[in-house]
């Protein structure tokens, strides 16, 4: 996830780049750049660090133009760094580009054999060096972007300009947003309307395979596939500019709940063949022969990265059969752990700054483990001290409670342990093919999931004014009981306490009364008559229930008229379903009581001291 800029038109584009940036720098914050044509010269200024860096960096220069590209960057390929960072440049033609491209090394490797020299580590200059290639030939910046774009598998919306042609702007959209600002006698490309928003609100919102060709004189829509015309209207937009920046939605938070089915495509692309049953195990830097050798698993992280820890034990264990452990990072460090010879720790964190998840991966390795970090920030500390590296892909996480980082944890943990299964040779290739097809619909099920919005507004306001609230669940979906009750303390304060449904009998029953809300995770599993027996020991106390199941699961009915349902989907992938509901409960709950959803009082997004 990066944020794209362009302006043409008649004011210095340079502040206009530089605000829009600015506006969009929730999409990445790891480098930045722009550039623009003066003198008839394409100029490209770039550094690594955020928008004010960037702004610094061009402060002297006094720069005008009244065109150019901008991108802020959240790196996925290569780390942060000015080389990295975007624009990129081949001769005369500049890229900026947001998404990602599949096929990027075999490309590379074939346009150097052509004598093409690469600069940066990025997917995207193949963009670059594949207009570069055609407009050689002759083409026009279109057509040769057109035959470049032929080439590329994965996701894209990319901005280009070329020194040859300097009144034109293109902007292509495959997969990754990108719209098109109409002014007056100006126009603008941005991933997202609060980029210029200050300057117009009449906008046109791209579509896959549409290509917006803009000059000075207006804008023109190609649909690159079928090499035609497309008749596209503005429409104007009516958010404010807040609003706006939150993609509409009122919370970062619950903007990152929606962006979930992107965010598991993103962190599935490109990584496993459906046909050969098999995941990509490149950027774990560790070949199949030393998979197969492991045969203990440690996994440690803190606070929701240790729920999805908790889950991977339930996915390795039944889909590996090798024991794993499972600590807190704060324990693991300190608890003198005994680390047998072959062991794999795997480290999660979103951040990968987390300080005590970092002390616990040096011990770690200092005692001889293999570390291998699950993490969303590319070049954290954590990427960088591991031997090898699962990059989720959901893109920057503001909100202080964690959702898209955590379901795209777990999507990585499944495809971990689908890789450890072939390696170990306890899943065969009908098996993998089979979970990993369930994989690819995930998506899809994630946004059906999505859909009970409604229904937990309506329970949020029926118990937001509660003090306690209970959590069961068992198996795999115990870990997202923890989950729920940790978001509903972080974000409304309520107190709250995820329990594995069994064990009520020996302690928490005793808290059951007419004021106690409890909330089941009832799948239907091999589980679910003792989970429904649970629900029973809380009803006959007076306890007030909410059931999360699976749609066509009538079982709960007799138990509670409030029950949420989910799509179904296989054992392992549950709990990314069901823990939807549940973050959405806590959100709503915590608007309802007026806290500061996205900045929680104590808390900080990072928790970089002990
Ligand atoms: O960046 P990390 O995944 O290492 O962060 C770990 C925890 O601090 C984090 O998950 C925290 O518990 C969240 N605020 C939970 O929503």
């Amino acid at each position: 996830m990066c944020g794209i800029i362009g302006y043409i038109g008649k004011r210095n584009a340079i502040p206009v780049l530089i605000h829009g940036l600015k506006r969009l720098e929730y999409r990445g914050y790891d480098s930045a750049g722009i550039s623009f044509l003066k003198d008839s010269k394409i100029g490209v200024r770039r550094c690594s660090g955020k928008i004010k860096d960037l702004e610094t960096l061009i402060k002297k220069e006094k720069l005008k133009s009244t065109i150019g590209i901008g991108h802020t960057r959240w790196a996925t390929h290569g780390r942060p760094s000015e080389e990295n960072a975007h624009p990129h440049r081949a001769d005369g033609i500049v890229v900026v580009h947001n998404g990602i491209i599949e096929n990027y090394f075999e490309l590379r490797e074939g346009l150097k054999k052509r004598g093409h020299v690469f600069t940066s580590e990025t997917d995207t200059e193949v963009i670059c060096h594949l207009i570069l290639r055609y407009s050689k030939s002759g083409y026009s910046l279109e057509d040769a972007t057109r035959e470049a774009l032929k080439h590329l598998e994965g996701a894209y919306a990319i901005g280009v300009m070329n020194e040859a042609e300097p009144d034109k702007i293109l902007a292509v959209k495959k997969d990754s947003p990108l719209v098109v600002g109409i002014g007056d006698g100006e126009f603008f490309i941005a991933s997202d309307i609060p980029a210029f928003l200050k300057y117009t609100r009449d906008a046109m919102i791209l579509e896959n395979g549409e290509m917006a060709i803009i000059t000075r004189n207006g804008v023109t829509v190609h649909d690159v596939r079928k090499n035609e015309t497309v008749n596209k209207k503005a429409i104007q937009i009516t958010w404010s500019p807040a609003m706006a920046e939150k993609g509409g939605f009122r919370h970062f938070m619950l903007k990152e709940i929606f962006e979930q089915p992107r965010a598991i495509s993103d962190t599935i692309r490109g990584r496993f063949s459906l046909e050969k049953g098999e995941v990509n195990l490149k950027e774990f830097s560790l070949t199949e022969s030393q998979l197969k050798k492991f045969n203990k698993v440690f996994l440690v992280a803190c606070g929701t990265s240790w729920h999805a820890a908790l889950v991977g034990k339930y996915m390795i264990e039944d889909m590996v059969r090798i024991p794993c452990e499972v600590d807190i990072a704060s324990e693991f460090r300190y608890r003198k752990p005994i680390i047998p010879e072959h062991c794999l720790m795997i480290v999660i964190t979103q951040s990968g700054e987390t300080a005590d998840t970092l002390a616990a991966q040096r011990e770690a390795r200092r005692l001889g483990a293999r570390v291998m970090t699950i993490c969303n920030v590319v070049g954290s500390t954590s990427a960088r001290e591991a031997d090898g590296i699962f990059y989720t892909h959901s893109g920057p996480e503001i909100g202080v409670a964690s959702t898209k980082a955590f379901t795209t944890q777990l999507t990585a943990l499944y495809l971990f342990s689908i890789a450890l299964a072939k390696a170990k040779g306890t899943r065969n290739l009908k098996e993998r093919q089979g979970l990993l097809n369930e994989l690819l619909q995930l998506p899809e099920k994630v946004e059906k999931a999505l859909y009970c919005h409604d229904a937990v507004k309506r329970m949020a306001k029926k118990y937001y004014d509660v003090r306690d609230f209970l959590y069961l669940g068992r198996g795999i979906n115990y870990p997202i009981a923890l989950e729920g009750a940790l978001k509903l303390k972080e974000i409304s304060y309520i107190h709250a306490e995820g329990y594995p449904a069994g064990e009520m009998k020996h302690g928490p029953i005793a808290l059951i009364d007419n004021n106690m809300p409890v909330l089941a995770l009832a799948p239907d599993d091999t589980v679910l008559e003792k989970i429904l027996s649970n629900m029973e020991e809380v009803k006959s106390r007076g306890g007030k229930l909410i059931a999360v199941t699976v749609e066509g699961n009538t079982k709960v009915n007799s138990r509670t008229p409030d029950i949420i349902f989910m799509p179904g989907t296989n054992y392992y992938l549950t709990p990314i379903i069901f823990s939807i509901p549940l973050h959405l409960l806590a959100y709503h709950m915590a608007v309802l009581r007026k806290c500061n959803v996205d900045q929680p009082r104590n808390l900080a997004k990072s928790v970089t001291v002990e």
